[in-house]
C-alpha cells in the first residue's frame, strides 16, 4: 500500500493558502536582505494588555490551576460573557445555556460545524470571505454554496437565491463587520437576516471578530440584538482582536441554547477546556473597563487614516473603512488585468510591500488586495513612498 496525499479524501478540499505563494516571496526577499512591509496577516502587533498578563501570571504560580479545566469554559467566565453581553449590547445571556469558551474562534466555528452538519448538508458562505468560514464547512464534509457579500441589497437577494436552490441549506454564515472586505452592516440586516431564517429554517452563525474595532462613532451591531436572533441562531466572539489576545486562543459563542449545547456535547469529547490561568485572565479582560479596547481600536483607526491619506498622495486611492483592523483596496485600474495574485506579487518585487491578495478569499476578492493594519505609521508612509513609483 503506498500513502500518498490522494490516500485522503478531504485534502484535495483543501489545498494550500493561496497566502502562502506571497508568504514564500516574501521570505524569498527578506533572505536576500530586503526589508518588507508586511500587511499580508491580521495577526495584531501590539501587546496583550498589562493587567491581562499580570493576571496571568499570578494564576499560573498557583498548582489548582495546572489540572484540566472544564471544556464549556469556567462558570465565572461564562458570567463575565453574559455581563458583557448585557453591559455592552442589552442582551441576556443564561451563562448555564446559552454561551460556551471557545479554544478562540476558528475552534469554535470549526467544531460547530462538525457538530451540525451531516456529510453533503449545504452551507450559505460569503464569497468572499475568512477563509475558515467556508473551510470548516468542507471539514465538516458539509458542501459550500456561495453568496454574494458585497453589497447589503445584493446579499439578501443572493442569499434568497441560494435558499431556494435544492438541496436546501441547513445555515447561513455571516460576519460583521467583515474581514476581508470591512463591511459592516446596521441591526436592521440583522433583523431582516432573522426573518429569513424563520421562513426557510435555517441555522445562522455569526462570526462578531471585529465587534470593537469601529471608528468614527460607528458601533457594530450584535447579531444577537435582533429581534428573536436567539430563536434562529448564534454569535462567536474572539479575544484575538478586542484586546490582542491572538496567541492566547480564546474566544467565546453565544445565542441559541440547543446550537451551543451541541457545540457543547462534541467539545466534551474533544478537549478539557482552555488553560485555566488563561480563561481566569480573560474574565479580568471582560469585567474591567474597556479603555484598553479603545486604545487598541484607535491604534487602527490612527494606521487607516495614515494609510489612506498616504496612499492617494501617491496615486491609490482607496475606500475608508468604518471598521475592523484591515484595508480592502480595490486594485487601481491600470494593474486590474493582472488579477489580485500577480498583482500582489509584483507589490513585493517591486515595492517591497506584501499583502493578501483578495482572490484567497473568493473568486469575487480578484479585485482587491488587503491590507492587514500591523504596521506602525512610519512604516506605513515607507509603503507608500514605495508604491508611488507604480503611479508615475
Ligand atoms: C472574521 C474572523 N473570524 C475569526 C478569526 C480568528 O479568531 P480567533 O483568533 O479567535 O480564532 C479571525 C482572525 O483573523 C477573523 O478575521
Amino acid at each position: 500500500m503506498s500513502i500518498d496525499s490522494n490516500y485522503f479524501s478531504l485534502l484535495s478540499k483543501l489545498p494550500p493558502y493561496v497566502f502562502s505563494v506571497v508568504n514564500e516571496l516574501k521570505y524569498t526577499a527578506r533572505r536576500n536582505g530586503n526589508d518588507v512591509i508586511d500587511f499580508g496577516m491580521g495577526n495584531p502587533d501590539q501587546p496583550t494588555p498589562k493587567h491581562i498578563v499580570e493576571k496571568l501570571m499570578e494564576s499560573s504560580v498557583l498548582s489548582k490551576n495546572h489540572r484540566y479545566s472544564v471544556s464549556a469554559g469556567l462558570p465565572k467566565l461564562r458570567l463575565a460573557i453574559s455581563d458583557w453581553y448585557k453591559s455592552n449590547y442589552d442582551v441576556s445571556i443564561d451563562p448555564e445555556t446559552e454561551t460556551i469558551v471557545t479554544i478562540g474562534s476558528k475552534e469554535g466555528l470549526s467544531h460547530l460545524m462538525l457538530a451540525t452538519l451531516s456529510p453533503g448538508e449545504v452551507v450559505l458562505v460569503p464569497d468572499p470571505c475568512y477563509p475558515i468560514h467556508s473551510f470548516s464547512v468542507l471539514i465538516a464534509r458539509g458542501d459550500v454554496r456561495s453568496y454574494d457579500s458585497f453589497t447589503e441589497e445584493k446579499m439578501i437577494d443572493s442569499i434568497i437565491k441560494g435558499l431556494n436552490v435544492d438541496p436546501k441549506p441547513k445555515a447561513l454564515i455571516l460576519s460583521f463587520p467583515s474581514n476581508p472586505t470591512t463591511q459592516t452592516v446596521d441591526l436592521d440586516f440583522f433583523n431582516k437576516v432573522v426573518d429569513i431564517a424563520k421562513k426557510y429554517r435555517i441555522i445562522v452563525i455569526h462570526d462578531f471578530a471585529y465587534a470593537d474595532i469601529c471608528f468614527d462613532g460607528f458601533k457594530a451591531p450584535s447579531f444577537l440584538q435582533a429581534k428573536d436572533a436567539k430563536d434562529v441562531g448564534v454569535e462567536s466572539f474572539s479575544m484575538s482582536k478586542s484586546y490582542n489576545m491572538a496567541g492566547w486562543r480564546v474566544g467565546f459563542m453565544s445565542g441559541n441554547k440547543e446550537i451551543i449545547s451541541a457545540l457543547r456535547r462534541v467539545k466534551s469529547y474533544l478537549d478539557y477546556g482552555i488553560f485555566q490561568p488563561i480563561q481566569i485572565s480573560a474574565i479580568t479582560a471582560l469585567n474591567q473597563t474597556k479603555d484598553c479596547v479603545h486604545q487598541i481600536s484607535d491604534t487602527y483607526k490612527i494606521r487607516r487614516n495614515r494609510l489612506i491619506d498616504s496612499f492617494s498622495n501617491s496615486g491609490w486611492i482607496i475606500e475608508k473603512p468604518k471598521a475592523t483592523m484591515f484595508v480592502w483596496a480595490e486594485i487601481p485600474d491600470k494593474f486590474k488585468n493582472l488579477g489580485s495574485l500577480e498583482f500582489s506579487k509584483m507589490l513585493i518585487k517591486e515595492c517591497n510591500v506584501a499583502v493578501s491578495p483578495g482572490i484567497g478569499f473568493g473568486k469575487n476578492g480578484d479585485n482587491h488586495v488587503r491590507f492587514a493594519l500591523i504596521e506602525n505609521e512610519q512604516r506605513i508612509l515607507q509603503a507608500s513612498r514605495s508604491i508611488k513609483k507604480l503611479f508615475l
